[in-house]
């Protein structure tokens, strides 16, 4: 909880809908100043509205994160808003409908980008206000990074990468202060999943790896974003959400990791069934010029 005098300050990314939204409706519970970005200005406005009306400081900064530039540009709006920064949580992110051979390279560069470069070159922008202010950077991963498939092939790697990354950076910074927590989700209903049977072709399946998960698997948006505010009053190196299904999934990692010939032969054989039937979608092209409506 931030003292009464100075509450501290948060950037959320991907804050338009799902988990990045659920987070700062309970920052605002709890009377933290919020910067909410993603590209939807109009969502960002909406909920912004929404929160104000808890008594907390809210600026919207609308920005593409696939822009090279938006990083140095937001941390810049925050500093001149706020004086400073207390809080990075790196949320943003999407997945692609296809296997990564259908996948266009466009596509794929603006995946790599929001998911991981930009997270990072964030953080980069962020630090010297982060180390000010002794704070906390909040990364969000997935339990898909864990076991390795072709569904999500890229979207893994990304998630790989920022899990290393976020284990190297804590160590870089824990003698400034700075923490460095990283969530790793398993499913959670929200546009997530939507947005990825949104690209897939018209009339066509997308990929039927990527269907949206049952509830009873899934976690609760609102139970998600309430571990990940915990984590600033008491940093963790990694939490998994749900546990209880996430577990067993880092199970069966770890199994294929032993054992990657057991891993190759279920999910190759998962690919190659529905590969054969046709189902998995082919998207080139759509999504660099695809923008979600408001
Ligand atoms: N849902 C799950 O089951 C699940 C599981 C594990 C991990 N995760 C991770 O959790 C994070 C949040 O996902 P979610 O489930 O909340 O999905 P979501 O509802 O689809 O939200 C994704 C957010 O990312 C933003 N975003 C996407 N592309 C962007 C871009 N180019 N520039 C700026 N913002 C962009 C979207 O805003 P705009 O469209 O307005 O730009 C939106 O606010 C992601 O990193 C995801 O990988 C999700």
């Amino acid at each position: 909880m931030p003292d009464a005098g100075s509450p501290k300050v948060v950037l959320v990314t991907g804050a338009s809908t799902g988990i990045g939204a659920a987070v700062a409706r309970e920052l605002a519970r709890q009377g933290y100043s919020l910067v909410l970005t993603a590209r939807r200005g109009g969502r960002l406005e909406q909920l912004a509205v929404e929160l104000r009306q808890t008594g907390v400081e809210v600026l919207v900064l609308a920005a593409d994160l696939a822009d090279p530039a938006t990083p140095e540009r937001l941390v810049s709006a925050v500093v001149a808003r706020f004086g400073g920064l207390d809080v990075l949580v790196n949320n943003a992110g999407f997945g692609l409908p296809t296997l990564f051979a259908d996948a266009a390279p466009a596509d794929l560069r603006r995946q790599l980008g929001v998911n991981f470069v930009q997270p990072l070159m964030l953080a980069r922008w962020a630090l010297p206000h982060l180390i000010a202010r002794r704070g906390t950077i909040i990364n969000i991963g997935s339990a898909i990074s864990s076991v390795p498939n072709s569904a999500l092939g890229a979207y893994g790697a990304t998630k790989a990468g920022l899990a290393y990354w976020n284990d190297a950076l804590r160590r870089e910074l824990a003698h400034k202060g700075v923490k460095v927590c990283l969530v790793e989700p398993g499913p959670v209903q929200t546009e997530f999943f939507r947005s990825l049977e949104a690209l897939a072709p018209p009339g066509g399946r997308y990929n039927p790896l990527l269907d949206a998960p049952a509830a009873w698997m899934s976690a609760r948006v609102e139970d998600v974003a309430r571990r990940i505010v915990r984590l600033i009053d008491h940093p963790r190196r990694r939490i998994s959400v749900r546990r209880r299904v996430v577990w067993p999934f880092r199970l069966i990692g770890g199994l294929f990791q032993i054992w990657p010939a057991l891993g190759d032969l279920a999910l190759s054989s998962m690919t190659r069934y529905f590969d054969r039937k046709g189902d998995l979608a082919r998207t080139h092209g759509r999504l660099g010029d695809a923008r979600p409506s408001e």
